[in-house]
């Protein structure tokens, strides 16, 4: 291992924030990305992908993910939802269904359904009225626990939390009772830029004991 000698320092109340949304994003990743379908009011089913996601905890099982405020100070179309029906399905990406998740993170009219815009097929979910995308693997029902607003301006944040009531493991991509398959589930990440990964390329390392050098096993990629 090699100590880096110098460094430049970014400080991030004298930069637009642009600019720090932009280094930020090139170097948190790779980021997992949650497909999520919501309810309007009105009865339309959105559907959009957000890399500011994670697992958060097991008891009770919980996500976050984290619509930014618009550039113009507006909210995105999922934030507005789930403060009128607090309820979502979080789906994973599969590198099958990246061109069409891609397009449902186009700025759509509230009115227009990212299903029928991007080419998804909704199912009824089991416990909450948001619809489930069959073309991915994984869909999780979710209720909202909490949105935890991260700043007020353009690119603020708005952390959702939910937690998961159900996981739905497409046939096939369950390995035994609890976990899923992932070779089969071929999930992506978002990078930064325009740039994703898969993740195909791993190596493992085995849980080091106190005191352990720990060991490296590369994994030849498929
Ligand atoms: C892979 C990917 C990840 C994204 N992650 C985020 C994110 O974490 N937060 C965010 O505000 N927008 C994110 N976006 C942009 C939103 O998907 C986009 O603004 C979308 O129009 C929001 O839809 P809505 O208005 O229907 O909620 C992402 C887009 C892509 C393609």
């Amino acid at each position: 291992m090699r100590a880096h000698e110098s460094f430049t320092c970014l400080v991030t109340g004298d930069r637009a924030p642009r600019a720090n949304f932009h280094t930020l994003l090139s170097c948190v990743l790779p980021r997992p990305i949650a497909f999520v379908s919501t309810l309007s009011a009105d009865g339309v089913h959105n559907l959009a992908p957000f890399s500011f996601f994670n697992a958060v905890g097991s008891n009770p099982p919980a996500v976050i993910f984290s619509p930014s405020t618009r550039a113009d100070g507006t909210q995105k179309d999922t934030i507005n939802n789930l403060r009128q029906v607090p309820e979502m399905v979080v789906q994973v990406v599969p590198h099958a269904i990246a061109e069409a998740m891609n397009q449902a993170s186009a700025q759509y009219a509230p009115e227009v359904s990212e299903f029928q815009a991007a080419g998804f097929t909704p199912i009824p979910s089991r416990y909450i009225r948001p619809m489930r995308v069959a073309e991915s693997p994984v869909q999780m029902e979710c209720r909202l626990l909490r949105i935890v607003p991260v700043g007020d301006g353009p690119l603020s944040g708005n952390v959702c939390i939910g937690e998961v009531l159900c996981f739905h493991v497409a046939d096939g991509f369950l390995t035994g009772d609890e976990t899923v398959d992932i070779e089969k589930i071929d999930l992506i990440g978002r990078m930064g830029g325009d740039w994703y990964s898969t993740i195909r390329d791993r190596f493992e390392l085995s849980k080091p004991a106190a005191g352990s050098t720990g060991n490296v096993r590369p994994r030849p990629a498929r």
